[in-house]
């Protein structure tokens, strides 16, 4: 009886080591939901406002015309936007960030078109919307091309509504 009784308190922890395990785990969870809480906002969150920028880096030489094949979408890191040169030799500017709640949205190359990760809205190479929930095309950014060079304004968005041929650049 007496030996059972010193076995049982040896398998229990002082109160106070049950204590400091137990602040310990309850520090690791707030931890880990804050980490978890602060990742699923900047997945929501669109990039970070580029008007901190002097307006010449906001300025974007994406390079000569004959390097972007007809039916292309290149994507440029610096500026957040894509460029998709059209069928027809048109070129369009179109943002990264969806047009429903601001997800970056990613080109799919194998289907061809933008689509959402967020809630799956889909966009055409142009950025008109395919499928919902995103209400309007994506934004664009004013394009000029001058001696076959491109040149995009990032410090400008366009919010389009409908898509419109004057939207285009074309050489
Ligand atoms: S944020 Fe893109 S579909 Fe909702």
């Amino acid at each position: 009886m007496t030996t059972q009784t010193t076995h049982t308190e040896r398998q229990q922890p002082t109160p106070p080591r049950r204590s400091f395990l137990k602040t310990v785990w309850a520090f690791l969870g707030l931890m880990a939901a804050g980490e978890f809480l602060w990742i699923a906002s900047g997945f929501l969150r669109p990039g970070k406002k580029t008007s901190q920028a002097a307006p010449s880096d906001m300025l974007i030489v994406a390079g000569k015309l004959e390097d972007f094949p007809m039916g292309s979408v290149t994507a440029f890191v610096r500026g957040r936007f894509y460029l998709s040169r059209l069928e027809d030799g048109g070129v369009l500017a179109i943002s990264r960030k969806c047009t429903h709640l601001g997800c970056t949205v990613p080109w799919d190359d194998e289907e061809k078109k933008f689509i959402c990760p967020c809630h799956a809205s889909a966009f055409d190479r142009a950025g008109g919307v395919i499928s919902p929930p995103a209400p309007r095309p994506l934004d664009i950014h004013p394009v000029t091309i001058e001696n076959g060079v491109i040149t995009v304004d990032t410090s400008r968005t366009i919010r389009r509504n409908v898509l419109d041929p004057s939207q285009i650049a074309y050489a």
